[in-house]
């Protein structure tokens, strides 16, 4: 018989496809450019899919999920509860546009890891974790976006350009978003765009890293 624990577990959580075959891709690029130990800082979580297969992977690394969604953040605790360790701490919600996230000295955030949210919310959202990066990140730490970008103004694919045409449909304010965009407004937080990685489908891995203050 299955225990009550077990079946939430299984009833919370949600499945996110295209997380399940974008982990596996983006997996060696954050073994090379995460810190080796510490607490990577998760913003928009989701699912929690990437978060459990990130935690057992990278461990030592501890790997720290977050979302403003509490169908997302109950999503990311059953995957928890029903996955082998070593596991993802406990997820917290942060809605990244807020000025004050829930994060401590003692969390030791050496890294922030964000995919497929920057786009599917308003510029806010990106600006709010650029802003959040500057304050949290330590000297050198890095800032790693992961989803579609438009680079000098131009989609890197015609898919990318319907897409993004398509998001704007749903909302005025979403669409791919510029990596020279994000490049500026991470200056104004202290951040440097050190990298950017083509990955498949036409995505890229976008990595700004604090500066020296
Ligand atoms: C398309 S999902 C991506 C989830 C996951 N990172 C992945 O790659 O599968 C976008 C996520 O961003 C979250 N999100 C939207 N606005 C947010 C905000 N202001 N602060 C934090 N997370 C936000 C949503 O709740 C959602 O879980």
């Amino acid at each position: 018989m299955t225990s009550k624990s077990a079946e939430d577990a299984t009833n919370f959580r949600r499945d996110a496809p295209a997380a399940r075959r974008n982990a596996g891709a983006i997996l060696p690029i954050l073994a090379d450019i995460l810190p080796a130990s510490g607490t990577v800082l998760e913003i928009g979580s989701g699912t929690g899919q990437h978060a459990v297969i990130f935690a057992q992977a990278l461990a030592p690394i501890k790997w720290l999920p977050t979302d403003t969604s509490q169908a997302q953040l109950a999503s990311i605790s059953a995957w928890i509860s029903g996955s082998k360790p070593p596991l993802p701490l406990s997820p917290r919600k942060i809605d990244a546009t807020s000025k004050v996230w829930p994060i401590d000295t003692v969390d030791d955030v050496g890294a922030i890891f964000s995919a497929n949210v920057i786009h599917i919310s308003p510029w806010a959202v990106c600006a709010g974790i650029l802003a959040g990066a500057g304050r949290i990140l330590p000297e050198d730490g890095p800032l790693v976006f992961y989803g579609p970008f438009k680079r000098d103004g131009q989609h890197t694919a015609p898919t990318n350009a319907a897409f993004d045409a398509s998001l704007r449909l749903q909302n005025s304010e979403w669409g791919v978003r510029d990596v020279a965009d994000i490049a500026v407004g991470g200056e104004t937080e202290g951040l440097i765009l050190t990298q950017v990685i083509e990955m498949p489908a036409n995505n890229l891995i976008v990595t700004l890293r604090r500066a020296a203050t």
